[in-house]
């Protein structure tokens, strides 16, 4: 890249996954700066037309307009590859438009797919409503299932697409046995990656192809801004790349910066998320009315195992059902004073949400049969206050049942 120059990537071969996250993908003006620079700039402008005309040509790493090339964002993208050990990252204006992109970059009419049926509501509606109307053909699967994915898998068939632990109720997929179904049958096997975050799990790793990241969860962590990421090989990444160009999806370079500062604090905010998501889980446990937790940590969820092989931690993120109805779930909810009432996770502020009436309202009754989403549900992402205090504020909530 012209004028800017990169001094610390030879420093950060073999540097640990940590590290990393500090450092990888930064560039660094003749400013000097220290922190990473921000790019506000919607264009650049060339030498000469000879410049302009190579690099519209692609033949240089200069920037050209900042839908699909801008310092910042490719930093946040190098950043972020780095710790998923991908070849390639595109980064996207949120989650959904990494999925929207992803699939509008692989499919076509008359093309199939398999989803899990416990996958976050909107990558249904938006599969539903929108691919549908396209002629793309989707199958949904229980992620725990795998006779099913087996059996639903067709000629036509083009991906797998699961996300593990899935929302809100925590249930595992095993990513090495769904990688070994897909590549048997020549399809890509799609994971979305966003309650782990590459501090906790690595899908590629375990033989995915590609990951989805809402960015705007645990990788910002602090609730302030969208975005999201496509992250696999440079083959699978070039169309996707391409779409955001001509489409538009890209990520702001702003909310870039804001995800290279999550991505600085990422493995320590993971780890204390999951410290202490993990004892309130234990806690609810041990509370008289309530009726199950949904979290990998605890040694009572039936897959508790599969998730310790393979992921660091179990995460922030826990559901559970009370004892009642929905207007026993909205009082318990409505009870407690700190914990947000928010749609958002993987903010340092720990949130509450009620999924049947919020994320998953869209859904209609079988649909949330299937995806477990009952009316006594409720979801829980544990942020980094004192537990105490988490704790002692869904006490509220139990004392008005
Ligand atoms: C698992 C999962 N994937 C994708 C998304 C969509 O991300 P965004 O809100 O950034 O579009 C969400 C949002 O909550 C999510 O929970």
């Amino acid at each position: 890249m012209k004028k800017i120059t990169d001094p610390i990537a030879e420093s950060l071969k073999g540097a640990k996954s940590e590290t990393l996250a500090v450092r990888a993908g930064q560039v660094r003006t003749q400013a000097d700066e220290h922190s990473e620079a921000l790019f506000l700039t919607s264009s650049y402008v060339f030498d000469s037309c000879e410049d302009a005309a190579a690099r519209f040509a692609g033949e240089n790493d200069c920037s050209v307009y900042s839908r699909y090339t801008n310092p910042t964002v490719k930093n946040f993208e190098q950043r972020l590859a780095a710790l998923e050990e991908a070849e390639d990252c595109v980064a996207t204006s949120s989650g959904m438009g990494a999925i929207m992109s992803l699939c509008l970059a692989h499919l076509r009419s008359g093309d199939h797919i398999i989803c899990s049926s416990d996958v976050f509501g909107s990558t249904v509606i938006l599969l539903n409503n929108f691919f549908a109307k396209f002629g793309v053909e989707i199958s949904y699967a229980k992620l725990t299932d795998m006779d099913a994915w087996q059996s639903a898998i067709r000629p036509n068939t083009r991906f797998l697409f699961i996300e593990t632990p899935s929302n809100p109720l925590s249930q595992v997929g095993d990513i090495r046995a769904f990688a070994g179904l897909a590549h048997q049958h020549d399809l890509l096997l799609v994971v979305d990656n966003c309650f782990c975050s590459p501090a906790l799990q690595q899908p590629l790793a375990l033989g995915a192809d590609i990951i989805i990241h809402s960015a705007t969860k645990y990788i910002d962590g602090q609730g302030r801004c969208l975005g999201g990421a496509v992250l696999g090989s440079k083959q699978h990444m070039e169309s996707v790349r391409s779409l955001v160009r001509a489409g538009g999806p890209s990520l702001s370079p702003f909310n870039a910066w804001v995800f290279l500062k999550g991505l600085e604090t990422l493995y320590l905010r993971m780890r204390a998320h999951s410290d202490s998501a993990l004892l309130v889980a234990k806690w609810l446990e041990a509370q008289p009315n309530t009726e199950t937790v949904f979290y990998t940590g605890l040694t009572s969820h039936p897959q508790h195992q599969l998730a310790a092989s393979q992921q660091s931690q179990f995460g922030g993120v826990l559901s559970f059902r009370i004892v009642g109805d929905q207007s026993a779930a909205w009082r318990f909810i409505n009870a407690t004073k700190l914990i947000s009432l928010t749609a958002n996770l993987g903010d340092a502020k720990t949130t509450i949400v009620h999924p049947a009436s919020t994320t998953h309202s869209r859904l209609n009754e079988y649909e949330q049969a299937e995806a477990g989403i009952t009316d006594n549900l409720i979801r829980v992402a544990v942020g980094l206050e004192a537990v105490e205090d988490i704790i002692a504020d869904l006490s509220l909530g139990f004392s008005v049942l």
